[in-house]
């Protein structure tokens, strides 16, 4: 079988709600089972490692939301976008991504002064077409999509985050490999949304209902043919499923505790532009 890209992933050990940057984390009111939560991510782990390579980063004391390994950059062919977070609480990561990525031989490409800017967690590749979608309006800085689209050297479109719920844009859109797309529409703005049916065809459209998107469904991994998740309801299941998906379902709960789920505890280290249906890869 064909190995897919490599995973970053980092291990919960320090895992815990002790702050409030998103509507999900309830500090004193929550409290995280870390016995549970390592025992969800090493099932997670080993799920994925049927398919892909995982490679672990050290998790530093101090940094509970390291393991959100999405938010540590954002990679394509060999360089690499560091997040710079929005949060103070999150800041103290970034020396230690970067640390990882100069120790893998990526090509570090600096952002621009006071751009703020969440990695893969806000900005996703379409499978199908070559081209980047990236959110704003919680975390990531609108200003820096055309930056992207300039060193990236591919169109960014931009999309507009409006529930809080939904603050980072893999929460809430996973582009899947068959070219559609896996999605919350009331997460965005109307004009986003309108963007969004303007570039991905009706029949490619999978409009995910409010109870799924509050489980995370579309905070999906999508490796080849499976998609990796949290939960998905019957309905979801099926459309999926009759797309050629083969669902994969474990539990993340402790995870969603701090707003994150599958996606969000992962990082795919290699990235490549979709090439267009009836051309071939260079
Ligand atoms: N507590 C983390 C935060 O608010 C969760 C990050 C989830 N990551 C993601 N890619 N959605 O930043």
């Amino acid at each position: 079988m064909v190995r897919s890209s490599p995973i970053l992933m980092c291990p919960p050990r320090h895992f815990e709600v002790s702050y409030r940057i998103n509507p999900w984390m309830e500090p004193g009111h929550v409290v995280v089972d870390r016995d549970r939560a390592q025992a969800q991510w090493h099932a997670l782990r080993e799920l994925l490692a049927q398919w892909a390579e995982v490679v672990e980063l050290e998790p530093a004391p101090g940094f509970p939301d390291m393991v959100f390994t999405a938010n540590a950059g954002l990679v394509l062919g060999r360089r690499v976008v560091v997040s710079c977070f929005y949060h103070e609480e999150r800041k103290g990561e970034s020396p230690y991504f970067l640390r990882f990525f100069e120790s893998r031989g990526f090509e570090i490409e600096p952002l621009p002064e006071s751009i703020f800017f969440e990695g893969a967690g806000d900005a996703l590749f379409d499978r199908g077409k070559p081209r980047l979608w990236a959110g704003s309006g919680w975390r990531t800085d609108r200003r820096g999509h055309a930056w992207l689209s300039r060193i990236l050297g591919c169109e960014v479109l931009g999309l507009e985050l409006v529930d809080p719920r939904f603050y980072h844009l893999d929460t809430c859109f996973c582009p899947l490999n068959d070219g559609s797309l896996l999605y919350y529409p009331a997460a965005f703005s109307e004009d986003s949304q309108r963007l969004i049916a303007a570039h991905v065809p009706a029949e490619q459209r999978v409009a995910v209902e409010a109870q799924d998107a509050l489980s995370f469904s579309c905070n999906a991994v999508n490796i080849d043919r499976v998609v990796v998740l949290h939960a998905a309801s019957a309905a979801l299941r099926k459309t999926l499923e009759q797309r050629g998906f083969s669902i994969r379902v474990t539990p993340l709960d402790e995870f969603l505790k701090a707003g994150g789920s599958a996606k969000c505890l992962t990082l795919k280290l290699h990235e490549e532009l979709a090439v267009p249906a009836g051309k071939s890869a260079p």
